[in-house]
Order: structure tokens, then C-alpha cells, then sequence
């Protein structure tokens, strides 16, 4: 019985050393220490022993039992630090590596155009209007008759404008000047107002011209307005908006709704004013139409033209966002090519 004891733990080391997993250190367990174990088998035959083998033999099992067990526990700790540093290595994360990124969308350039315009009327006392208060489908009283235009203007004329069949009269309007005539209409002044929107005019889609474009209107009704105040306020808008202060010229023109009216020019950004292609070699780039508003359309919304006065002015986005970043096609904006957009 003693041989087969020191056997049994022979056949265990031999199994613990060669085990190469917890499972299978587990299993050994079972087997030689287990109450099912021939370990246990032999320890359960001891009573039928002779009294001078019983103790012998009893404490010899209880040794080798102690022994496989210390063995076993020996083997199971090495084999879970084997597995918990394994684990470690392969889930290792190394934070020296740059993260997936996401890409991130940017500000369409008429939207981020329009927002500095704004922003830096709104920083002279100007209050936006926004879109819903100007709507862009309108009525030709709104978008013509109100602002002075003649019935025979040619700008009412089917090739400009593009009116619609629902309705006698409705059209989309060709310009945001109708926002003029929709907020003096609610509220009194003084006003200082900005309205940005889109348009629409029935022309020939070339690389100057779309017929579908933005402007920003604004304008400034109080007492004793004067083109003095005109400007001035557009004079700081364009040292804002070109980063510098750049000479402007104020050219007389002609608009139903003021009087008198002007159109301003900057000094090309492109050639400093020596004559370039962007300029057509004048040197000045057209930027804006405004004026003094024709006390006729003060008239029209019953605003005494007597007490009040006013200026307005009304720009092109793309024309503008065209001169700011150099772009040479007004189509480039409507296109929606990635390669454009994410340039700004
Ligand atoms: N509405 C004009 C256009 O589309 C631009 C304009 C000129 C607006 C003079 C104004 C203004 O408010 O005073 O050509």
C-alpha cells in the first residue's frame, strides 16, 4: 500500500508538471484529490488495516495528500500569473497612438459669409430679421409696387423675375428689399434692421451669375438720418469685413426706392487698385446698391416722411464671399463638391 501511495504521487507530479492550463490543474484535482480520487479510495480502506499499519499508512496518505495539494496550488498560482500577464500583453492599449478621428462638417462659405455680415451690423445697433418675417415667396406689391417701383419697371418684366402660375401677382422675389417694407409695416422707428435671405432671378446661369443668389438688406429709419450716417456705417462695415480699411467710392445710380441712390465700389483687393482681371482693370469692385429711402415709400407704410428719414442698402452674399476668398465661380457654392466645401 505504501508503494502504491508514493506511485499515485509520482503519477500526480508527473501530471501537475505537465499541465499547461487552470482547467486542466483543475481537473488534476478532482482526480487525485477528490472524494471519487484512488487517493481517497485507499485513505477510506484504512480502518480495515491491521492497528500497526493504520497509522502508518494513514499519516503517509495525509502527507502525500498534503503534498499534491501544495503542489497543485503551487502550479495553479504560476499558471495564473502566466495567464493574467498574457492577457495584460494582449490587451495592452497603447495611448501613444493617435486616436480614429472623426471628421468634422464645416460652415458652408455663404452661410459663414452671411453670419460675419450680420455680426458686424449687429455690432453697430442693427437687429436681425429673420427669414420667416421676409418670406421668399411674395407678392409683387411687396417685392415691386411697395418700394416705388412704376408698373412698367423693367425689372417686373417675365424675363427677371420669376412669378409663379398659382397665383396672379406671386412671385419669388428678386430681391430681400421687400424685408423693408414688411418690418416698417409693424414697427415704428427708429429701426435699425438686417435681413438676410435668398433671392431668385430668371438669368442666364453663367460663372458671374445664378439664378438663384443671397443678399443681405439692411436699413435705418429715424429722425434727421442723413447719407452722412449712410456712410459712415458702411464705410466701418467694409473695414470689418475686408480686415482693412480699403478706400471706397460712391458712384450716383438709380433704384425706384431711394433718393438719391448710389452704388459703392471698394478698391480691388486683388491689385490694390492698379487694374487687374478681377477688376476688369478699373481697379474698384462693385460691392453694394443703397441710398436715402424715396420718402414715396415712407409714404406707403405711413411713415411721416417729414419727421423720418432713412438709409438703406442691400448686397450680394456670393459677390461678396467671391471677393473675400478669391473665388472665381458663382457656381462653385451651389455645387456641393466636398473638395470646395471643406476648404473653409
Ligand atoms: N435691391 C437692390 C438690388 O437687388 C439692391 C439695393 C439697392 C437695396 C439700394 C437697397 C438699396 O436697399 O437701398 O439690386
Amino acid at each position: 500500500m505504501k508503494n502504491r501511495l508514493k506511485e499515485i504521487k509520482n503519477q500526480a507530479i508527473i501530471e501537475i508538471n505537465d499541465a499547461k492550463t487552470l482547467e486542466e490543474i483543475e481537473n488534476i484535482k478532482v482526480k487525485f484529490l477528490g472524494r471519487k480520487g484512488e487517493l481517497n479510495t485507499i485513505r477510506r480502506g484504512i480502518k480495515d488495516l491491521s492497528p500497526e499499519e493504520k497509522p502508518v499508512i494513514g499519516d503517509l496518505a495525509n502527507k502525500i495528500a498534503g503534498e499534491i495539494e501544495t503542489k497543485i496550488n503551487e502550479k495553479h498560482q504560476a499558471l495564473y500569473k502566466a495567464e493574467i500577464s498574457e492577457k495584460l500583453q494582449s490587451e495592452k492599449i497603447d495611448i501613444t497612438l493617435s486616436g480614429a478621428s472623426k471628421p468634422f462638417g464645416t460652415q458652408h462659405p455663404l452661410t459663414s459669409t452671411i453670419n460675419d455680415i450680420v455680426s458686424i451690423f449687429q455690432g453697430m445697433g442693427f437687429s436681425l430679421v429673420e427669414n420667416i418675417n421676409s418670406p421668399e415667396v411674395e407678392t409683387e406689391y411687396y417685392n415691386f409696387d411697395a418700394l416705388n417701383f412704376p408698373p412698367d419697371h423693367p425689372a417686373k418684366d417675365m424675363q427677371d423675375t420669376f412669378y409663379t402660375l398659382n397665383a396672379p401677382n406671386l412671385l419669388l422675389r428678386s430681391q430681400t428689399s421687400n424685408s423693408q417694407i414688411r418690418e416698417m409695416e409693424k414697427k415704428s422707428p427708429p429701426l435699425r434692421v438686417i435681413s438676410p435671405g435668398r433671392v431668385y432671378r430668371s438669368e442666364a446661369v453663367s460663372s458671374r451669375k445664378n439664378n438663384l443668389f443671397h443678399q443681405v438688406e439692411g436699413f435705418m429709419v429715424d429722425k434727421d438720418v442723413t447719407f452722412g450716417d449712410l456712410k459712415g456705417i458702411l464705410n466701418e462695415f467694409t473695414r470689418q469685413f475686408f480686415g482693412q480699411s480699403r478706400p471706397t467710392r460712391f458712384r450716383t445710380s438709380f433704384f425706384p426706392f431711394t433718393e438719391p441712390s448710389v452704388e459703392i465700389d471698394v478698391q480691388c483687393i486683388m491689385c490694390q487698385g492698379k487694374g487687374c482681371r478681377t477688376c476688369s482693370g478699373t481697379g474698384w469692385l462693385e460691392i453694394l446698391g443703397a441710398g436715402m429711402i424715396d420718402p414715396n415709400v415712407l409714404k406707403n407704410i405711413n411713415i411721416d416722411s417729414d419727421t423720418y428719414s432713412g438709409f438703406a442698402f442691400g448686397m450680394g452674399v456670393e459677390r461678396l464671399a467671391m471677393l473675400k476668398y478669391a473665388i472665381n465661380d458663382i457656381r462653385l457654392f451651389f455645387n456641393n463638391d466636398v473638395r470646395f466645401l471643406e476648404q473653409f
